[in-house]
């Protein structure tokens, strides 16, 4: 059965800086990270014909009129949006941006398409996508996703046969 490789892209100057969203360019420590990830999907995937697609439907929860902030700044500046999000994160949409039910709706073409493919894939996306994802191939349920850990630097490789789902990670740094 083939596998599934999810990972984030390496660290970026946001994720320093705890921005969210933003389109920073990575650190040094996320530059390093994308040439490991890179070694170590040519060893994994050796024998396979890669071909590379880049999707917007990958894109991250788009944080709206928060993009750029802090959790802290969104704590101090929009209290009651802050607030809402606590509550129920799950259906909590930004204002002028997504929710996680929005990212898990534009992610339903991506999944027909994963399924779809014989060959080996590996996404490289973000933080929330991810989440929807890696909750799609391992089963998980609907109100876990925004909670589910994806950390930065690790491969999730999901494997899935007949016998159930089978999951391996490959911290490739500290
Ligand atoms: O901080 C990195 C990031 O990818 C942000 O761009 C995004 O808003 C966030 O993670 C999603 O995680 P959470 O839903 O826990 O805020």
């Amino acid at each position: 059965p083939r596998p599934i490789l999810l990972t984030r892209h390496g660290e970026s100057r946001d994720n320093v800086r705890a921005r969210i969203g933003g389109d920073s360019a990575l650190s040094d420590t996320g530059a390093l990270y994308a040439k490991k990830l890179a070694d170590f999907v040519e060893k994994r995937l050796k024998s396979e014909r890669a071909a590379s697609v880049q999707w917007r439907a990958l894109d991250e929860i788009n944080a709206g009129a928060c993009d750029g902030m802090t959790y802290l700044e969104i704590k101090k500046n929009m209290p009651e949006e802050y607030e809402s999000r606590e509550k129920d994160k799950l259906r909590y949409r930004y204002p002028r941006g997504e929710s996680y039910l929005d990212v898990i709706q534009r992610l339903e073409p991506v999944i027909i398409e994963l399924e779809r493919q014989r060959a080996p894939v590996v996404v490289i996306s973000h933080q929330a996508v991810l989440r929807a994802l890696y909750a799609y191939f391992a089963d998980r349920p609907l109100k876990e996703i925004p909670h589910i850990e994806v950390p930065l630097h690790t491969i999730i490789e999901i494997q899935m046969g007949v016998t159930g789902v089978q999951e391996k990670r490959y911290k490739l740094m500290d």
